[in-house]
């Protein structure tokens, strides 16, 4: 099977809404989805499997900080890399734009998407009281240094 990673079109909403809603508490709208795609500072990319979209990635990209705002893979699709393969892609973006760093908020109760973090380099920084308002709950908050790992790269490139 193979696996391709593009930009979020406006005529992948009605199947991601289809993987949204079997994927979270408070699955976002097809207005939703519709405003990110007008909106600016908004990056989204779906995965396709054999031209299937199973997945899909997105974050707000402000100067100098990244913010992951969803990231979610099809319930048969997932345990094959694509959640990584899909942060990857949003974490290679933001960096090569210049981004410094990368936010996002976890459940902390999601075991899965806190392992794909912190596989990926994320570490805690902090909560936000109460932020799944469904529920209650508070969000862990985690950041990635893009920036370092940028000039890290740059040395090298020279050497
Ligand atoms: C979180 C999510 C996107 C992960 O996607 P995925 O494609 O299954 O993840 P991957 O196969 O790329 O796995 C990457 C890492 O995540 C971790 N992971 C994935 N699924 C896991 C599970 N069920 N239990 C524990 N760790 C898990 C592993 O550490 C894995 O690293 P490894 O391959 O080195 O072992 C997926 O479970 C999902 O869509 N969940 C519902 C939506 C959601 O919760 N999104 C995150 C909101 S913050």
């Amino acid at each position: 099977m193979e696996f391709t990673v593009r930009a979020m079109e406006r005529g992948d909403i009605p199947r991601i809404l289809m993987i949204e809603n079997c994927s979270f508490p408070s699955p976002w709208t097809y207005q939703a989805f519709s405003s990110e795609l007008k909106n600016k500072f908004a990056v989204y990319f779906v995965v396709l499997a054999d031209n299937e979209i199973v997945g899909y990635a997105g974050m707000w990209l402000c100067p100098g900080e990244a913010h992951v705002t969803t990231v979610a893979v099809h319930p048969e699709f997932r345990g094959r890399g694509l959640g990584k393969l899909l942060m990857k892609t949003l974490i290679e973006y933001s960096r090569v734009r210049g981004a410094a760093t990368m936010v996002l908020e976890v459940r902390p109760s999601n075991v899965a998407a806190l392992n794909l973090y912190k596989s990926l380099g994320f570490r805690q920084i902090g909560w936000r009281k109460n932020y799944y308002i469904e529920t209650r709950e508070d969000a862990l908050v985690m950041l990635r240094n893009l920036q370092q790992e940028t000039f890290l790269k740059q040395r090298n490139e020279k050497r």
